[in-house]
């Protein structure tokens, strides 16, 4: 079975009103940006969202994370216009032979798709490239005569491209009628300061969907009817593994597939909470490195650490500190992706590890 944690999920649990929400803005064609931590499943959802529309939309995915230097987020881009209706690696099919690929294509729009897509491939000016490379989408849309749908996914990373960039970008989209553009990404500051920043480009140019952790209740039916080789889940399982992962999504998968793995190695005819304790332990110490990162990133901060340890423990400080400046380091602490704004902790593993006495 399909239980894979990180990668592209094809399994969704839960997510019915985020799911209906999105689908709503798209067809108001509301652009929209999804945030949350990471591994919160943006990219899930807003995948499980467009699949379901690509019967009435051109879909088209792009990765900003994926682009070193402007030039190849236009090809990326380019590329990705072209996969919403079958062609792969546009860039390089077309270079190679752009007769060819006119051959397979007979509609007389579908040729001007083509041929104007090579135009773009061969601009050697880079600012004619973005510029047409990001009107492309609306133009594209408009010959196909279908309403596009475009995610940008982490697009948090554009800011490696600068200020300029990003004012350029949206004073094109926002004059696209026929394109919808879905924007996903972690960084909560970077987000924030693009899309709610009265100072920014992007500025009120797009709805905002903050997601958490899942249901409980979708998560509990998912767990009480999973079926892993025939062996089922036990009340005592599932109970300790919602506390545990409280509904992060990438921990609960990942926490179940130890947990499996741990039944198989132990080799008893159930899975046991024994087993659920040997998965968290081997996802702490996968994440060590990781966890020690931030723990030394928010100790070079005075109190910082004893805040945020009192947060995971929903423990009342025990030491005073200036009401300004434990107000400030939230701000940071929510900033940083730490904390949500309901000053809840972001990462449940991060916690169970902070409790280990090392590091103390
Ligand atoms: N609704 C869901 N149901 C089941 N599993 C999910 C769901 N959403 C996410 N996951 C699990 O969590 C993992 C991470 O999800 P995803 O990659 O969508 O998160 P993300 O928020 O896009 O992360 P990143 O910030 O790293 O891009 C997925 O690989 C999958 O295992
Ligand atoms: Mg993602």
């Amino acid at each position: 079975m399909r239980l894979n944690a990180g990668g592209l999920s094809k399994l969704v649990i839960g997510r019915e009103d985020e799911i209906t929400t999105l689908q709503s803005y798209i067809k108001f064609s509301q652009h929209t940006v999804i945030t949350a931590p990471r591994r919160y499943g943006k990219t899930t959802l807003a995948t499980k969202v467009l699949d379901g529309m690509s019967k009435d939309y051109l879909i088209v995915k792009v990765d900003v994370f994926e682009a070193t230097n402007i030039e190849e987020l236009c090809h990326n881009y380019l590329n990705a216009i072209y996969k919403s209706i079958g062609i792969v690696d546009f860039a390089k099919t077309v270079k190679e032979s752009v007769f060819s690929l006119l051959e397979k294509f007979s509609l007389s729009y579908e040729q001007d798709g083509i041929k104007l897509g090579y135009e773009i491939s061969k601009e050697k000016n880079l600012d004619e490239l973005v510029k047409k490379t990001f009107n492309f989408s609306e133009k594209f849309a408009k010959l196909f005569n279908k309403k596009m749908i475009v995610f940008f996914d982490e697009f948090g990373d554009i800011e490696k491209f600068g200020e300029d960039f990003l004012k350029k970008l949206r004073s094109y989209m926002q004059t696209h009628e026929n394109v919808v553009y879905i924007f996903a990404g972690s960084q909560t500051s970077v987000i924030n300061s693009i899309f709610l920043n009265h100072k920014n480009a992007f500025f009120n140019f797009a709805s905002l969907m903050n997601i958490g952790f899942l249901e409980e209740k979708s998560t509990m039916k998912f767990l009480k009817n999973l079926k892993i080789e025939q062996k089922e889940l036990n009340d005592e399982v599932i109970a300790k593994l919602l506390s545990i992962t409280k509904c992060h999504p990438f921990y609960l998968i990942k926490t179940i597939q130890e947990t499996y793995i741990s039944s198989l190695i132990s080799n008893t005819k159930e899975i046991r909470v024994e087993d659920v304790d040997n998965a968290i332990q081997k996802i702490l110490s996968d994440n060590n490195a990781y966890f020690e990162n931030i723990w030394h990133k928010l100790n070079a901060k005075k109190y910082k650490g004893t805040i945020f340890k009192s947060i995971c423990n929903n423990k009342k400080l025990s030491i005073n500190i200036n009401p300004s400046y434990k107000s400030q380091l939230n701000k940071e602490l929510k900033m940083e992706s730490l904390i949500s704004e309901n000053l809840n902790a972001t990462d449940p593993f991060l916690c169970i590890w902070l409790k280990g006495a090392q590091n103390d």
